[in-house]
């Protein structure tokens, strides 16, 4: 979604914002601005569109001078994308600059009484009243204006701010919107995401709630809400740069995809000891563990597709009952929680705004949270209770794909940690599964090893108008993410189906030639899924099978089969997920389009 880049310092200003905003582009949006000081005046450059038709405005940055601006990529929610609704918004005089992230609520009231004390507005945007209100009480102090102005404005926002008369300094604030400050030798920078920053320093500082900063080109000051001074503790990032760049890949996806198996592993490795499954982060004593009443599992999109896969697991080994929901349904549904719940959020961005909502209704009833989160320091790291980080490092392509993996490994080391400890589990069968974890790493090589056969049956299927994704149990949940994998990138309509839950309704659709993908991994289930197959084969489908080295009887049901290397069943869903974020790849790519930015779509969802 819409992000922010600022700096203040010995170089130009508007090369790094266009720069850092190069960066922010994965994230999803439709039009980008900036303001920038040039010693006399501030000046704004906008443009609907790529980021390109900013750069080619203003000629790479040449026409806006400056060393001291505010830039922003913007993703619509309040009015259409335009150039007169892209960020930076400015007060009449264009003396005061902003950019906005999040959503100001009570904007509707705000402009009203802006409106009846003669301010003209320009834009649609809930954001062009922050410069107006910022205009009204502006005492010629910055800092006590901005004091004054977050305080009469409700919803989220991350802001950038900069004031004419004020050159040497720019001006940040947020509440429920990811922002950070940084600083190097040549100047101090804001970002609402970290990867903008990387190229130039790693030692941050994060913006609490309510918090405004002040840079100018030596450092940073930070102040509460209420403009008192107070003191921040510098924090380095541990991502490198080169994480951040594509490294030859044509897409960030498939260079992503090729991170699995490090992804795998370092989110593994680190937490098995002798054998044992060891969570430092948990923080949880066995009794503790012993006494867990039920587990929430609370996520969105792909994130809540490993929840679903990890209700079957922990069910399955540690015996706790588990309920997974999608934030945005979680947090207005009045859920039932008990004190004795745990409540396990899953995000890699940690700023999804609905899965942080899930945490104040989980605190609100009295329940401890745990966050499975990628990105360090964000938002939803520092409001859980506590945090088990996935070390994926950062995830570029909107479509996510090792966030997923990794996600998918905590969940199954969470399961494993309860089930010994709650003696569903013996030391033998924890060290099989171990084993088997072990080496999921290579088994995701070896599929890798596969793709072209992927891309030539994905070539095949790129004027596909249906495709359905079926299976059953563990299988199921990882139809979701496949279905979703395809659909988001490459616009073709899909939909995952629980395959016994077929003939009620979806089975109606199937055509000659309708493409069914079926999951078939659970050994328990071959049957029951075959069953499946046979009946939308009797009706024309064309079956493509995902299923283990061992199941011959595919090759007599389906018409394709794509086979994963032996692995606990638990675990399938690990190597099952390769070969289906392939394929949704390869039918993007072959339709042309622009596989890391798919329309509409933002990888940091961070309003509701
Ligand atoms: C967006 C992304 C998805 C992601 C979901 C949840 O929709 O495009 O890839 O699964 O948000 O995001 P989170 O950062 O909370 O995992």
């Amino acid at each position: 979604m819409c992000g922010i880049v600022g700096y203040i310092g010995k170089q130009r200003a508007a090369e790094i914002i266009l720069e850092g905003l190069e960066k922010l582009e994965y994230r999803g949006y439709d039009s980008a601005g900036m303001a920038v000081y040039d010693g006399e005046k501030v000046n704004v450059a906008k443009a609907m569109g790529r980021l390109q038709v900013l750069k080619e405005i203003t000629r790479g940055g040449e026409t806006v001078p400056g060393h001291a601006g505010i830039g922003h990529t913007r993703w619509a929610t309040h009015g259409e994308p335009s150039n007169v609704n892209s960020h930076p918004h400015t007060n009449k005089e264009g003396t005061i600059a902003v950019v906005h992230n999040g959503i100001i609520e009570n904007y509707i009231s705000l402009k009203k009484k802006l409106k009846n004390k003669g301010y003209e507005f320009r834009s649609e945007t809930d954001t062009e009243v922050i410069p107006h209100l910022l205009d009204y009480y502006y005492n010629g102090n910055p800092l006590e204006t901005i004091s004054k102005v977050i305080q009469r404005i409700e919803g989220s926002y991350s802001l950038g701010i900069i004031f004419a008369d004020h050159p040497d300094e720019i001006y940040a604030a947020r509440k429920s919107s990811p922002l950070i400050v940084a600083k190097n030798d040549n100047g101090c920078f804001i970002a609402s995401d970290a990867t903008a920053l990387l190229k130039y320093t790693r030692n941050v500082y994060y913006i609490g709630e309510e918090e405004i900063a002040v840079l100018t080109e030596k450092g940073a000051h930070f102040y509460d809400s209420d403009a008192e001074e107070i003191e921040k503790e510098e924090i380095e990032i541990k991502w490198d740069a080169d994480a951040a760049e594509k490294g030859g890949y044509e897409y960030f996806m498939l260079k992503e995809i090729y991170e699995e198996p490090k992804t795998v592993r370092d989110t593994l490795n680190p937490r098995i000891r002798d054998n044992k499954v060891v969570i430092d982060e948990l923080k949880m004593t066995d009794e503790e563990i012993r006494s867990i009443g039920k587990i929430h599992i609370v996520a969105c999109g792909s994130a809540y597709h490993t929840g679903v896969t990890a209700k079957y697991v922990i069910e399955g080994m540690a015996r706790i009952p588990v309920n997974v929901d999608i934030a945005s349904e979680f947090r207005y549904r009045d859920p039932l929680l008990d004190p004795s719940d745990l409540v396990i959020v899953i995000s890699q961005s940690g700023e999804t705004a609905d899965t942080k909502a899930a945490i104040e209704e989980a605190h609100r009833k009295g329940c401890q949270v745990l966050a499975i989160v990628n990105v360090v320091g964000s938002s939803i790291a520092r409001e859980a209770d506590k945090v088990m980080y996935t070390w994926a490092g950062p995830e570029i392509s909107v479509a996510t794909t090792k966030a997923y993996s990794a996600q998918l490994i905590a969940l199954y080391l969470i399961a494993l940690k309860f089930a010994s400890v709650r003696g569903t589990i013996d030391d033998k069968q924890l060290a099989a599964y171990i084993h088997d974890l072990r080496k999921l790493p290579q088994q995701i090589d070896l599929l890798l090893g596969e793709k072209e056969k992927i891309q030539k049956f994905a070539n095949r299927y790129t004027a596909a108008k249906d495709v359905f994704f079926i299976g059953r149990g563990i299988d199921y949940a990882i139809s979701l993410e496949g279905s979703l994998k395809l659909k988001e990138i490459s616009y073709v309509h899909s939909e995952a189906y629980a395959a016994g839950e077929l003939k009620h309704g979806t089975i109606s659709l199937i055509e000659e030639g309708t493409l069914v993908v079926a999951v078939v991994t659970q050994k328990d289930l071959y049957d029951k899924t075959i069953s499946n197959i046979r009946e939308v084969k009797a009706r024309g489908a064309f079956v493509m099978a995902v299923t283990n080295v061992d199941n011959p009887d595919i090759e007599k049901a389906a018409d394709y089969a794509v086979y994963i290397p032996e692995t606990d069943q638990y675990f399938t869903n690990s190597l099952a997920v390769i070969p289906l974020q392939l394929f949704g790849y390869y039918v993007s790519l072959g339709k042309g389009y622009d596989v890391d930015h798919p329309r509409n779509l933002a990888k940091s969802v961070t309003v509701e």
